[in-house]
């Protein structure tokens, strides 16, 4: 059985499940059109904020074979919430992964995101003996794709107008990492 005992360390970070507790620091990026633009929702109250925290609420951490673990991205020096990242396991037979990040604007820019995603990476392949975890964003979200690259993740497709999204043609990117190709990057031979 995997050991899911949170929380997840960096040297920076602490990442732990949430609580309702929770709810405020969410919501004061969650209502962000910024943080909105590019995901599958538009900017949420604070009602909707408070049931999708419901939802994370229930985790994944304490079960061996869970559907998704969502992480609270603290900071370790004073508990601050900046963030939240998402383990979802696709496909249990074949031990896909897939990382989904939103972080709050006030804290972007230092490195945060990409240091919880590596740890979650770490997390996937380590303690869930996953594959590959892969991350799906838009191409105009420059952002995200840049953090995957940051993360040494391969870019391994681009889908062209290919759903609607929002109102528009939708332009997907896909990342991946392999689970050898995080033990090489561990190794320094990649
Ligand atoms: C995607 C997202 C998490 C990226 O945030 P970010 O602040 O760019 O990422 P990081 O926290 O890793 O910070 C990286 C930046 O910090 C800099 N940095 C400073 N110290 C650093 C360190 N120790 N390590 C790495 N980068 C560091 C990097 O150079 C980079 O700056 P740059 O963008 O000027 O090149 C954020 O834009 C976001 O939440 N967007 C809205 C939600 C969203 O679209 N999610 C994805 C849906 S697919």
């Amino acid at each position: 059985m995997a050991d899911t005992t949170p929380p997840l360390e960096t040297a920076r970070l602490r990442l732990r499940p949430f609580t309702a507790a929770d709810v405020d620091a969410v919501h004061a990026y969650h209502r962000l059109e910024d943080v909105a633009r590019y995901q599958y929702w538009q900017p949420r109250s604070r009602d909707e904020v408070a049931q999708e925290v419901a939802k994370w609420l229930e985790g994944g951490w304490d079960r061996p074979a869970p559907d998704a673990i969502v992480f609270a991205v603290t900071l370790k020096e004073n508990g601050i919430l900046i963030g939240d990242m998402v383990l979802l396991f696709r496909d249990q037979g074949a031990r896909q992964g897939e990382i989904g990040f939103s972080f709050d604007p006030a804290h972007g820019g230092q490195g945060y995101a990409t240091e919880a995603a590596r740890a979650v990476l770490d997390f996937g392949f380590g303690q869930f003996n996953l594959h590959r975890i892969f991350g799906r964003c838009d191409a105009r979200n420059m952002a995200s794709w840049r953090l995957m690259e940051r993360l040494d993740m391969r870019r391994e497709a681009h889908f062209r107008e290919h759903a609607m999204f929002k109102g528009g043609w939708d332009e997907e990117f896909y990342y991946a990492m392999l689970s050898r190709e995080w033990a090489d990057l561990r190794r320094g031979t990649n």
